[in-house]
């Protein structure tokens, strides 16, 4: 039943969906401002920070921002951190790096993998680039294992993005996250977007599902906006509540009104 708002405002597809292919990014300018300061990193072979609160499009930066890397001459290992222990870490790594990792030690596999990646760096001219999203989840043990895990040799250290919520900061401000710390050469912090920000943001994503006339009028804008903190996970969850009471409405045009209905479902 809830798909019924697509053919009443005849969207080809879901405008406002949990991921955007990388075609449909909008390039606004904390998006660019995250792959400039991750190019910047990994060109001195350091550390680089992204933080903002949930849904505030880190993870979408980042993505941008990997695409950027010719994979001739770098190979990115996205991972996605957890509260575990630092094996996890290296399994994930492993994993990506196509290797086995059934009933091998810690050191093995630290070996293992500094082996492989400076390898690749002097046999075949290529860079390796670490990408830790949700990096915030990260035991304060962990984050000192990564440099450690990162400290290829005297100089080489492999470029490391760390991405997270804020509390990401306060964990590297312990005494233990100073070597990795220490290391950080950019940052970016992502906040919610202003007003015109927003309203850029749901025309981009109603122009991608075909329509070009904004059916949101200002009010349902300005409630999208305030509802969401200028955040867009939250945006997205209010537009589309917001499509579908409008439709149940049988109104062309969505106001606040539809919008509101939207965030008694919402979180
Ligand atoms: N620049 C952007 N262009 C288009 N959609 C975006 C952009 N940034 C974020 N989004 C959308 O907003 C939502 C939240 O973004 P995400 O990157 O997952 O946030 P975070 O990682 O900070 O929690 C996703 O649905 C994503 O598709
Ligand atoms: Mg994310």
């Amino acid at each position: 039943m809830r798909d019924h708002y697509r053919a009443f405002f005849g969207l080809q597809q879901e405008p406002f969906g949990t991921t955007v292919p990388l075609k449909h990014i909008l390039e606004t300018p904390d998006v660019i401002g995250v792959k400039e300061r991750i190019d910047y990193v990994v060109r001195l072979g350091a550390v680089g920070l992204v933080t903002g609160d949930i849904g505030s499009g880190k993870s979408t930066a980042l993505k941008y921002a990997a695409a950027g890397f010719h994979p001739s001459e770098y190979r990115l290992i996205h991972l996605t951190a957890s509260s575990g222990s630092i094996l996890e870490i290296y399994r994930q790594l492993l994993c990506e790096l196509g290797m086995d990792t059934a009933g091998t030690s810690r050191t093995i596999m630290t070996q293992k993998i500094k082996k492989d990646i400076l390898e690749l760096m002097q046999g075949k001219k290529m860079k390796t680039v670490l990408i830790i999203d949700e990096a915030s989840l990260l035991r304060l043990e962990v984050l000192a294992e990564i440099h450690t895990l990162c400290s290829l040799h005297q100089d080489a250290f492999l470029p490391v993005i760390l991405a997270g919520q804020s509390s990401l900061v306060d964990k590297l401000m312990y005494r233990s996250s100073q070597p990795l710390a220490s290391r950080i050469v950019a940052r970016s912090h992502l906040e919610g977007v202003h007003r015109e920000g927003m309203e850029a943001y749901i025309t981009h994503h109603l122009a991608i599902a075909g329509i070009r006339t904004n059916p949101f009028d200002e009010t349902a804008v300005t409630a999208i906006h305030q509802g969401s903190g200028g955040l867009f996970r939250k945006a997205n969850h209010l537009a589309r509540g917001a499509l579908i009471a409008a439709a149940q409405d049988q109104s062309v045009t969505v106001s606040a009104e539809h919008v509101r209905i939207a965030s008694t479902e919402t979180f």
